[in-house]
């Protein structure tokens, strides 16, 4: 049974981390992938690895399209295919690379590693929130920790209470003003809705707010298979309909690089600040945290670990049997 679901979108890269002519080299799902733009404006994406003596094309030559392996010279095109053999004489039908479906969405490249006649691009998870809200920069980076525990700890926004308190902590009101609800929708998405209800506004809207002024809030969060999820963060004032801030929604969409590691695509409002604030929360209070629980785990299966199951895991459970049941089916 292989590690991952294949019959699913993953996204690679955000488009703009591509190199204008030139390629992206990219590690996901343990195999290392170039991606690059083609003159049409269609995606490409090819293993890099060449099928002679293995080595990553990634240190060859690129030009128009074409990738020539820096070893001995065989050519290869976006669709893997070796379209030049220096050596003359016709080559086996071996003598090519993986390629994948991928396609843009929502600025994000998103490939199908599965069978490639079943990659229908009506079954990415949408995002056009990305696009339709007010500007934002988009951002990557590794976190060392595998992406089923991420998706976990997104699908379960109680934790900042404790964790984040600083910077996206309900004051306790999750608790003392919160209803959980839980369920699936028609897309296939898992959701995890905490909604306080005349709560006492977080720290950073108090002034806001006034004394003793109370808050409805929102903290939604939905998932989708593997692991592309979406945050959306909703205030008003209790009593009135109008949001006391834009409501907000972005993107956590988790792809594997390896087992123990996971490209985390997210957004941020501009500017240096707002970066450094996202960073920070990621780097400084969530990685740490699951970096530990992975040490403390100690490479065993989660289930294995027998975890204790609070009610506020409910949606993470779900999403964690709804990725094994994906898994499971693909074998039989
Ligand atoms: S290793 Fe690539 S052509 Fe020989
Ligand atoms: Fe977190």
């Amino acid at each position: 049974m292989s590690a991952y679901v294949l019959n699913l979108w993953y996204m690679a890269a955000w488009t703009q981390e591509v190199p204008e002519g030139g390629f992206l080299v990219r590690r996901l799902l343990d195999r290392q992938w170039l991606l690059w733009r083609e003159e049409s404006g269609d995606w490409a994406m090819i293993e890099d690895r060449c099928p002679h003596r293995f080595v990553p094309l990634s240190r060859g030559k690129f030009a128009d399209g074409r990738i020539a392996c820096g070893y001995h010279g065989l050519t290869f095109d976006g669709t893997g295919s070796c379209v030049h053999n220096p050596f003359g004489g016709d080559l086996p039908p071996s003598a090519r690379v993986a390629s994948l479906p991928v396609v843009e969405a929502h600025g994000g490249l998103w490939f199908w590693p599965g069978e490639a006649d079943k990659a229908n691009p009506a079954l990415i998870p949408d995002f056009s929130f990305i696009d339709a809200g007010a500007p934002i920069e988009r951002a990557a980076y590794v976190m060392g920790v595998n992406y089923e525990l991420i998706a976990d700890n997104l699908l379960d926004l109680s934790h900042a209470e404790f964790l984040h308190v600083e910077s996206f902590g309900t004051n306790g009101s999750l608790f003392s003003h919160g209803a959980q609800t839980v369920e699936q929708d028609a897309s296939g998405a898992v959701w995890n809705k905490w909604d306080m209800t005349g709560a006492p506004p977080p720290g950073w809207a108090e002034a806001m707010v006034g004394p003793g002024g109370t808050v409805d809030q929102q903290l939604h969060i939905r998932w989708h298979a593997p692991a592309s999820l979406a945050l959306f963060i909703a205030m008003r004032r209790s009593g009135e309909a109008a949001p006391m801030v834009p409501p907000m929604a972005n993107p956590h969409i988790l792809t594997p690089e390896t087992q123990r590691s996971t490209h985390y695509f997210f957004t941020h409002a501009p500017g240096a600040e707002e970066a450094a604030q996202a960073r920070r929360v990621f780097l400084e209070e969530d990685e740490p945290m699951l970096a530990a629980q992975a040490e403390a785990m100690g490479g065993a299966d989660f289930w294995d670990c027998k975890p204790l199951i609070l009610a506020s895991d409910k949606a993470a459970v779900l999403a964690r049997r709804k990725l094994m049941q994906l898994r499971k089916a693909e074998v039989e």
